[in-house]
């Protein structure tokens, strides 16, 4: 079983990377060969809409590292997509690297059957993290993956994707933060139950 993580924040190692290290270091303790991709590690071209990719499952951009990661994601049993929420949204590395997958969905569905599952942090307590997950998750979909949650029925209860925040709340009028995303128990006990969800998902339909 291989699970990769993608990791779209555009500062390396910090919360988004937590958060998804945590996700990994659990499914490494179900089995599963695991592997962090930060995306400001590669060089990733803008799409340029030219439509090639409607006819062909490949992408006309050939110069950079897209061709690279998408191996990695096509050799993968479960794909884990991470982003820090920027105004409500993905970051604009997340979304060009979803932008130039369009090679893998456009002619067939390349990545169909394999497992998904969307982690994001934010600043704020409601700071959009509910759409930066249904985002990924909708991406996830629509590229014929079977998106998990952090639900757990004998668990506490959780519900979507992980949506961690940095706010803690407020402490004597003055608002407390987290140091890092990780010390709010949580978001690592969703990050657990989501690669949970996904190791026991990837098994069930490798037994099929
Ligand atoms: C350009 C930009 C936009 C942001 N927009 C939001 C936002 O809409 N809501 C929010 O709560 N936090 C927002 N933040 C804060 C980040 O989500 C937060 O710092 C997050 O932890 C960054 O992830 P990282 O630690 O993995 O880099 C924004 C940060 C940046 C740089």
């Amino acid at each position: 079983m291989k699970i990769i993580a993608i990791n779209g924040s555009h500062r390396k190692g910090k919360n988004t990377a937590a958060l998804l290290n945590t996700v990994l270091e659990e499914a490494a303790t179900l089995g599963a060969e695991t592997e962090l991709l930060e995306l400001t590690d590669y060089n990733i071209k803008l799409c340029l809409s030219c439509n090639k990719c409607l006819g062909k499952t490949q992408c006309s951009i050939t110069d950079d590292d897209m061709a690279g990661i998408g191996e990695k994601m096509l050799a993968a049993d479960g794909i884990v997509l991470g982003s820090p929420v920027y105004w409500a949204n993905v970051t604009t590395l997340m979304k060009n690297f979803m932008d130039r997958t369009r090679y893998m969905h456009a002619v067939k569905n390349m990545l169909s059957g394999k497992v998904g599952a969307a982690v994001t942090n934010a600043g704020l307590m409601h700071g959009g993290q509910e759409w930066t997950v249904q985002i990924m998750e909708y991406f996830m979909q629509a590229q014929g993956l079977h998106v998990v949650d952090t639900r757990d029925q004998n668990g506490p209860i959780l519900d979507s994707g992980v949506h961690g925040s940095l706010m803690a709340g407020i402490k004597d009028g003055k608002v407390a933060w987290w140091r890092s995303a990780v010390d709010n128990e949580l978001n690592v006990t969703a990050c657990k139950q989501l690669a949970r969800n996904m190791s026991k998902l990837i098994t069930q339909l490798s037994t099929k």
